[in-house]
């Protein structure tokens, strides 16, 4: 072993204790497999060795940033084997999160002891791929086929008690992990059967649950290719583990997994932005929002279950009882998917009150708004709130299309100011805009993105522009579908074509969803400074001025069935689209599915371009990353930037 060798052998009488100490997640990289083959070797006439992990957790994977390159010995395959061959019997003795290789290791150990908050799992999935190190093969012939596509095809996490029920671990220890390792070795069990030589008895019905993830997949294929994976453990090992490592080592080449791993370090990325390098962020506890409606009370739910006290501010008591009941909802539907527990829906309504009254809102450590789209509102809001509240709280405006120039226009120490764009609905939604005004300071920046991790959010940085990043592409978007509609498209044809490349819907579908109204407000807010050459297309108006403002009142670009969210195609709309092209002389065409997802495509591509060079968002990453999280971009595509860069080349 090398002098600096992240891997280290301790022995102490008839126990070893190999110890990973490759912070920060103890990943499988060279020096890591390196590290373990020597351990190896030096384990007798010790009885047993106990692998375990330095830092805040096992090995949670491999080295992501070695995938682009051809693999460099020694292999982790070989490693994982040579663990389950060694002539000392070896323990996985784990904590933290054990993933990917990390998990593979602990399937050829002759046992597996973890703490009880350790959590499990084969993410390989997410980055396209599958494992490469036997995890396929070993995880179904230790805990069942069924539970292993659970696991693998989805890429989910088991906590240390499910993997203990379905028989994945011989023991949870809640207390000292080394003390339970030193019992443990006392009264040393016999060494099992090692787990690549059990069988797989029962795959189940293949054909259902394959269809199952092609539905959920929408055209992502690496859940498929690890239940193709899944099934080889029906063979011999040896004749699986090497079409596992065959299949592993060919995905890490596909497009697929090249977009999901840049969607990846993307994230990672715009976490960070070079803006706030180095400015700490201010400590936050007291949250005011004014306004509880859709936003507001989603607003409110999501700081809830941060830890945050919630001050929530309404016109009236009527409003602000019907603000409370949306909160109250919205937590009941968490504790009814088993999302919460009854104790932490209890902890979390007492940190939340309504008010009518401002003055409740003296000791907040930031405020924002979620009030009607209107500048005037809005700027009475912050004056009513700068009036009341200490001179450096944060105040942040949730406005989806407004100027925050504007907004906050006259309110001291503009330093303070900000936007917070949440999307819908806000407890769910993982995007999180953060938008900087000409006098955002950097650390109330850095404060915004602290409580955008603190609120599990994937916070973006945006400047300012009509819609910031995600909005202003959306309707560069629509606007190109519907030039489309207007020369001889119709929506049912976009919606098909966009959701095959892997849309959760397509973009009329969607409007119809959200509901039509914002976006006829916008235009008709952004009418009197439109460029009169600007190929303007009039049928959304024409529609909304027909009352079909989308499902909620059944009737949109589509019309839908009473309690039904189906859309069916609807003849009066597509009447009135034909028309629309007679009136301005159009002659229809057909359009190819191609046709129609290049142009939709490239358009997006292009705006993010433009976005970037004005300066408005740092770099393709933000931009992709706002799309992935925030417009169901499929993230297997890497978003608009790295689909465009990938079709390029
Ligand atoms: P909403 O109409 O559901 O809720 C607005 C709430 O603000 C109502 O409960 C109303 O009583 C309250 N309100 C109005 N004026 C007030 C005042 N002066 N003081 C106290 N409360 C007042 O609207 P929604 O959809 O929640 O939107 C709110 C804001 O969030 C808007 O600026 C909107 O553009 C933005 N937004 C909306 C998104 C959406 O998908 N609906 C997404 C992201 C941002």
């Amino acid at each position: 072993m090398t002098q600096h060798s992240p891997v280290s052998v301790e022995t102490n009488g008839t126990i070893a204790w190999i110890t990973i100490d490759y912070p920060p997640v103890n990943a499988t990289s060279n020096a890591v497999r390196a590290g373990l083959n020597d351990a190896l070797t030096m384990l007798a006439p010790t009885k047993v060795a106990f692998l375990q992990c330095a830092g805040r957790t096992f090995v949670a994977g491999g080295d992501m940033s070695e995938f682009d390159a051809p693999p460099v010995l020694p292999h982790l395959p070989d490693v994982v084997q040579a663990i389950e061959d060694s002539p000392v019997p070896i323990v996985a003795l784990m904590h933290g999160t054990v993933l990917g290789g990390g998990f593979e290791i602990a399937m050829a150990c002759a046992w597996r002891i973890a703490s009880a908050d350790t959590r499990f799992g084969l993410p390989e999935v997410n980055v396209g791929l599958i494992p490469g190190a036997g995890g396929s093969q070993r995880l179904p012939r230790l805990i069942g086929f069924a539970a292993s596509v659970d696991i693998a095809c989805s890429g989910k996490m088991v906590s240390a008690k499910e993997l203990l029920t379905i028989g994945g671990l011989d023991l949870v220890i809640e207390g000292d992990l080394k003390q339970a390792a030193r019992e443990f070795a006392k009264n040393l069990p016999e060494r099992p059967v090692p787990v690549s030589q059990l069988t797989v008895s029962d795959i189940g019905n293949l054909g259902q649950i394959r269809k199952q993830l092609v539905m959920r997949a929408k055209g992502q294929r690496s859940p498929l290719h690890n239940l193709n994976s899944l099934e080889w453990s029906a063979l011999p090992f040896y004749q699986g583990q090497p079409k596992e490592r065959a299949l592993h080592l060919e995905l890490r080449a596909t497009s697929e997994s090249r977009a999901l791993r840049y969607a990846f370090f993307a994230e990672r990325a715009v976490a960070k932005p070079r803006e706030i390098a180095g400015a700490k962020a201010r400590d936050i506890n007291q949250i005011v929002i004014v306004g509880g409606g859709l936003m507001g009370a989603g607003i409110a739910t999501t700081m809830l279950n941060a830890d945050l006290s919630v001050t929530l501010i309404e016109r009236d008591a009527d409003a602000a009882a019907a603000a409370y009941g949306r909160v109250e909802n919205l937590l009941n539907e968490a504790l009814t998917r088993g999302k919460i527990t009854a104790e932490n829906m209890a902890i979390r309504l007492a940190k939340f009150r309504t008010t009518t009254d401002y003055k409740d809102a003296s000791t907040g450590d930031l405020a924002i708004e979620a009030v009607f789209e209107d500048v005037a509102v809005k700027s009475d809001v912050f004056a009513q709130l700068a009036a009341v509240m200490s001179d450096t709280a944060i105040l942040a405006t949730n406005t989806s299309y407004l100027d925050t120039t504007e907004i906050f226009a006259g309110i001291p120490h503009p330093e303070r100011c900000l936007g917070l764009h949440f999307f819908s609905p806000a407890h769910i939604m993982k995007l999180l805009e953060i938008v900087k005004t000409p006098n955002t300071s950097t650390e109330v920046l850095a404060t915004g993105f602290a409580l955008g991790k603190r609120m599990r959010k994937i916070s973006v940085l945006s400047g300012i522009c009509d819609g910031f990043i995600g909005n202003r592409m959306l309707s560069a978007y629509r606007r190109e579908a519907d030039y489309l509609l207007t020369d001889g498209a119709l929506p049912y044809e976009v919606d098909a074509v966009m959701r095959a490349f892997g849309m959760p819907m397509g973009p009329y579908e969607l409007q119809d969803l959200t509901g039509l109204q914002i976006a006829w407000a916008n235009r008709k807010r952004q009418a009197s400074s439109r460029d009169p050459e600007e190929r303007y297309i009039a049928i959304a108006d024409q529609l909304c001025e027909l009352g079909r403002l989308g499902q909620r009142n059944g009737l949109g670009w589509y019309k839908y069935e009473e309690g039904s969210r189906a859309p069916i195609r609807d003849d009066l709309v597509e009447n009135l689209i034909e028309a629309y092209s007679a009136e301005n002389g159009i002659t229809r065409r057909d359009f190819s599915a191609e046709e129609i997802s290049t142009r939709l495509l490239a358009v997006l591509a292009a705006e993010g371009k433009q976005i970037i060079n004005e300066g408005i968002a740092e770099r393709e990453a933000d931009v992709d990353t706002v799309q992935i999280n925030g417009y169901g971009f499929p993230r297997w595509r890497g978003g608009p930037m790295h689909y465009a860069n990938e079709i390029r080349e």
